[in-house]
């Protein structure tokens, strides 16, 4: 028995980086995968990869930054598999910019997929993932516990995330769902796409985030996530799991 047989598992931000390999990792733990992402020629060569192991997934395309395309993500996989057991709230992207230099359409979209779409993800699995002794696990960052420079909106969303993932984790206090967050730090991923770091911010500030540590490979943070989703952690609720090589015990 893998540790997450027979379960569906709903995998935001799965077309890259850490949602590809949580998606990877999900699979080969037995579970049945459904890829959501706006990247649909990443989804496609993540379903290859699962397909490709023996595993068995299901793919929507879409932005997740409207609460009613989270909705939809949401019921079309349960319509899809017939149940829904874990939802791994992962996608995201980070912009860096001079306070003073935030748009309002920055704030906005960092907002909406960082903090408002798991909220809106999670409205809609909950009551399945009640059903099913199911699980949330929100992916949310070393930035949102330490104070970094140039990225606001992105910190303090994901500081959001971390509370939200307590105070749901306390309504649902009574109910057989387990609501976590896992906080990596820095992963070399596709993270900044087209939108690599000013050149004129002061890296040293930037650089007094980084960790002493190499940075952190995203398939021990999928194997984590993982970890959580499965029956092996039945009282981890509530709880805030760094995989950060220390940055956020300095
Ligand atoms: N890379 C890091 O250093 C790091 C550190 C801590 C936390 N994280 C968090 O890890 C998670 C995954 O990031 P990653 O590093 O793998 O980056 P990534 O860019 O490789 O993956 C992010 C995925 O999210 C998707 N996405 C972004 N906006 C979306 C939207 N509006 N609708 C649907 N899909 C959308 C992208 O298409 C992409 O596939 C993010 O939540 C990120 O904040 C990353």
């Amino acid at each position: 028995m893998m540790q997450l047989d027979d379960k569906v598992v709903l995998v935001t931000g799965a077309g890259n980086g850490l949602g590809a390999a949580t998606a990877i990792a999900c699979a080969r733990a037995g579970a049945r995968i459904w890829l959501v992402d706006r990247d649909a020629e990443g989804l496609a060569a993540v379903a290859a990869q699962i397909e490709a192991l023996g595993g068995t997934c299901g793919s929507f395309t879409a932005n997740l930054s409207l609460r009613q395309i989270c909705f939809d993500a949401v019921e079309a996989a349960i319509a899809h598999f017939g149940r829904l057991d874990g939802l791994c709230n992962i996608a995201g992207i980070t912009l860096f910019h001079r306070i003073c230099d935030v748009t309002e359409a920055d704030w906005q979209k960092t907002l909406a997929i960082i903090l408002s779409a798991p909220f809106y993800l999670s409205q809609a699995a909950i009551p399945e993932l009640i059903r099913n002794r199911g699980s949330i696990v929100n992916v949310a960052s070393s930035g949102g516990i330490k104070g970094t420079s140039y990225t606001v909106p992105y910190s303090a969303a994901k500081a959001g995330v971390i509370h939200m993932t307590k105070c749901m984790a306390m309504e649902f206090i009574n109910e057989p769902i387990r609501i976590n967050a896992v906080a990596p730090g820095g992963m070399i991923t596709n993270i900044m796409g087209g939108n690599p770091i000013p050149q004129d911010l002061d890296f040293n500030l930037i650089s007094r985030f980084s960790g002493i540590r190499p940075p952190v490979d995203p398939s021990e943070v999928a194997n984590l996530i993982v970890y959580v989703l499965s029956d092996a952690t039945p009282s981890l609720h509530g709880a805030i799991l760094s995989a950060d090589g220390g940055v956020t015990a300095d």
